[in-house]
Parts: structure tokens; C-alpha cells; sequence
């Protein structure tokens, strides 16, 4: 890190490091990508409204930093995926799965708050599972695609073509999909660690038909980001007591589940790397998510937060829990639970999701190519033809 910010002030201008940084493996004259659109795929890290739009509203104070109001985010304010959007000068994704007021010209947001890989033999009212796995997001992806394509060649007139991006604007576009999460805490209820870990070839399979599926489909760029540091989520630390020697590592996560995360992770990254030769059309980055967020937590202090594990929103006193946007009766008056102060200096949200501010770090570190496979920016990551 140190030495990329150094490399940042030496070279003066933004310009020229996102060159050198990418010059491993793209040569300098290389123009940077133009993504007309993205194509989101995912879990709550990244749905910007669609479980809210299906279901019920997220309540406050989600929204209260940046959007001043509910955004259907669980976030404070703006998500990874936001902060690439802007990067990349395309405005915030709707959700497919929204119905009011949605514009779709520059993409599409396919992810829904608790979704996993593999289908759940769950529901969204026992365990706050998502009733969108991937493989039904890439499904809605395709469905959304065709018909665009038959809006555009069928209706040559029509007024509701300009909310929609243009057909041949799919292959160019950014997939960008973070998804994994929930499949290990569903793991970490329902089985054994030694029962979760021989699933995980299992999510693997999936997860490569459904990155196939998408290729088949147009797609041609991959943004695919591993899973975070599961083990740290501070509301799983709620339930811990006493903790045995070598139970937490040393910044108080949880061991064996970020061992677990690992696990996944370099499966994940095999496969990977196993799509790169199956699938010549396309260019696939793999962004160590889990390093950018692990590297936040352990230099908290450093990078201007209070406590790594801190939650801004949601309580746990007396050992009842208050999550987040719950509203409690107290004297026959009903309030929320009330967000800290500052979130800009909290790195949790509600002790499951990041803070806007955290997400603003993680999304600087990741779009310079620092944590990614190849070190790639991604104004680099492009498929070129
Ligand atoms: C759901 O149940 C089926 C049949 O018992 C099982 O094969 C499958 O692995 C289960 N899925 C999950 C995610 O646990
Ligand atoms: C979209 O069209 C392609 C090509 O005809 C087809 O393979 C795919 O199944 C269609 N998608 C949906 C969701 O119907
Ligand atoms: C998984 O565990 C949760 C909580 O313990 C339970 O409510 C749910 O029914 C379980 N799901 C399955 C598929 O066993
Ligand atoms: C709430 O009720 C309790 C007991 O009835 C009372 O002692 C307390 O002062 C009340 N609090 C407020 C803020 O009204």
C-alpha cells in the first residue's frame, strides 16, 4: 500500500499511475475501457434496492449519510458498486427487480439481499435467504437482454428505447459479480464446518455454469470480487463469550469461519482461472475483496476509524439484540434504534454490512488494480476484440 501511494504522489496525476500500475500487463498506449453499462450480480453487499423493491422497504436510518432517505440499500449511505459506477462516470444501478421510476440505459442490478450460489432449501421469512439465487439472476439477466434486443429491433420508434441500453452494448459492458456470503453463513448455521467445507466444490460447479451462462448470453468483461472476511461481521462476535485461546485471531475475528472464507476463496480463484481457458472471449479479473476488506479492518486507527469491530447501528445490551431500523416500543411510543453519531468513522454499519465510508476505501483500493489477480485497473479490465 505504502508503496503505491508513494508511486501515486511521485507521479503527480492519477493518469499516469493508473498506467503504471497496469503496465504489468497492458502496454501504455492502451486507451481505458468504455463500459456503456453494468450488469450487477450479487448479494446485499451490492443490491441497491431490489429486496426492498420485492419486499419490504429497508427502513431507517439506512440512507441516512448520502441518500438523506431509505435507498434500499443496508448501508449508511453508497456500496462498492456505487463507487465503481461513479468511477466510471455511469450513474447509480436500478434494480431489475423495481418497478418505479427505473432507468436501465447505462445497466441493471441483479442482486438481491441474501443470495447465495447454491439454491436454498430456506425462505426469505425463516432466515432472510433471497429467492433470487445467482443462477436466477443471470436468468433475469438474459430475459432482460432479449428483450431489449426484440424492443430495439421490433419497436424502432418507441419512446421507452431510451431507458434501455442498445443492443450491441451488452459484449462491452461490465459484469461485475460479489456473491458468496451467504452461502457460508447458511453453512455456518445449518451443518458442520467439515459438512460446508466438501459444499464448496459444489458452489464452485454453479459458479462457473453461471459465468458461462453469462458469456453465452454477451458477456464478455468479468469483475468478479471473492468473499469478505465473514469471521469479522461484529454481529457474529455478539454471540461469542469467553472465547478460548486462539478462538479469535488477532484483530478479534472469528478463525476458523475466515479460514473458511479462504477456502472458498482459493477455489473460487481456481475456477477463476479454470474460466480463463474455457472462455477465450472473455477477460475475467478476480479482485481479493477479502484482502481489501480485511486490510481495512486490521489498520482501522490507521485509516482514520474508531474500533475495527464497532457497530455504528444496532445494539446488544443485556443480551438482547436491537438490530438496525428495528423499532422498539418504549413507553408506548414506537422509535428506531438510532445510528452512532458518526458513521464516516465506523467501518460496520449494522454489524453485517459496511458503512458507506468503509465502502469508499474498499472501492479505492480494489478500482486501482491493487487487489486484483492481475493487477488491472479496472479502467484496463476491459475484453479487448
Ligand atoms: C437442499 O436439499 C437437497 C435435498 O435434501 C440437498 O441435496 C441440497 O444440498 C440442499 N441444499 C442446500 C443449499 O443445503
Ligand atoms: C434469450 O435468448 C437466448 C438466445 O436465443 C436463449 O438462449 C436464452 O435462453 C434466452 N433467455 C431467456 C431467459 O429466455
Ligand atoms: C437452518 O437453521 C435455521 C436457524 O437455526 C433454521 O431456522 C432453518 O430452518 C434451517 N434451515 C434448514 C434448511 O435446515
Ligand atoms: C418511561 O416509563 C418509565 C416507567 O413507566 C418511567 O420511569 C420513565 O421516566 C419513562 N421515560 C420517559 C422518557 O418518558
Amino acid at each position: 500500500m505504502e508503496m503505491i501511494i508513494a508511486r501515486l504522489c511521485f507521479a503527480g496525476i492519477l493518469f499516469i499511475w493508473v498506467l503504471s500500475v497496469g503496465a504489468e500487463k497492458v502496454s501504455d498506449h492502451e486507451m481505458p475501457c468504455e463500459y456503456p453499462a453494468i450488469f450487477n450480480f450479487g448479494d446485499s453487499n451490492s443490491d441497491t434496492g431490489a429486496i426492498s423493491a420485492a419486499f419490504y422497504p429497508r427502513p431507517p436510518p439506512n440512507g441516512v449519510t448520502f441518500f438523506h432517505t431509505p435507498s434500499g440499500r443496508v448501508c449508511d449511505g453508497r456500496l462498492v458498486i456505487d463507487f465503481i459506477a461513479k468511477y466510471l462516470g455511469l450513474p447509480n444501478l436500478s434494480p431489475y427487480l423495481d418497478s418505479f421510476g427505473t432507468n436501465f440505459r447505462h445497466g441493471a442490478n441483479f442482486a438481491t439481499g441474501g443470495a447465495t450460489i447454491r439454491r436454498a432449501n430456506d425462505s426469505l421469512f425463516v432466515s432472510g435467504i433471497s429467492p433470487f439465487p445467482l443462477d436466477i439472476q443471470t436468468v433475469q439477466y438474459s430475459n432482460f437482454r432479449n428483450r431489449t434486443t426484440k424492443l430495439y429491433s421490433q419497436d424502432k420508434k418507441s419512446s421507452i428505447r431510451k431507458n434501455f441500453p442498445r443492443p450491441e452494448e451488452f459484449s462491452k459492458s461490465l459484469f461485475v459479480i460479489d456473491i458468496g456470503q451467504n452461502d457460508l453463513a447458511a453453512g455456518f448455521r445449518n451443518m458442520t464446518n467439515e459438512k460446508l467445507q466438501s459444499a464448496i466444490p459444489e458452489m464452485m460447479n454453479l459458479f462457473a455454469t453461471d459465468v458461462q451462462f453469462l458469456c453465452q448470453q454477451g458477456a464478455r468483461t468479468f469483475w468478479i470480487h471473492n468473499t469478505g472476511p465473514i469471521g469479522c461481521l461484529p454481529s457474529t462476535l455478539f454471540d461469542i463469550h469467553n472465547p478460548v485461546p486462539g478462538f479469535l485471531d488477532d484483530n478479534g475475528c472469528i478463525k476458523s469461519q475466515n479460514d473458511m472464507a479462504k477456502e472458498f476463496n482459493r477455489q473460487l480463484k481456481e475456477t477463476v482461472d479454470k474460466l480463463r481457458t474455457e472462455l477465450p472471449l472473455a477477460a475475467i479479473t478476480y479482485v481479493d475483496m477479502f484482502a481489501a476488506k480485511y486490510s481495512l479492518i486490521s489498520n482501522a486507527k490507521k485509516q482514520g476509524f474508531f474500533e475495527n469491530l464497532d457497530i455504528c447501528c444496532g445494539s446488544y445490551k443485556n443480551g438482547v439484540r436491537f438490530y438496525c431500523g428495528n423499532n422498539l416500543l418504549k413507553n408506548g411510543t414506537q422509535f428506531f434504534v438510532d445510528p452512532c453519531k458518526d458513521p464516516s468513522r465506523h467501518i460496520s454499519w449494522d454489524g453485517i454490512h459496511y458503512t458507506e465510508a468503509a465502502n469508499r476505501w474498499i472501492a479505492k483500493q480494489i478500482i486501482n488494480g491493487y487487489f486484483s489477480d492481475t493487477k488491472i485497473p479496472i479502467t484496463q479490465a476491459c475484453y479487448r476484440l
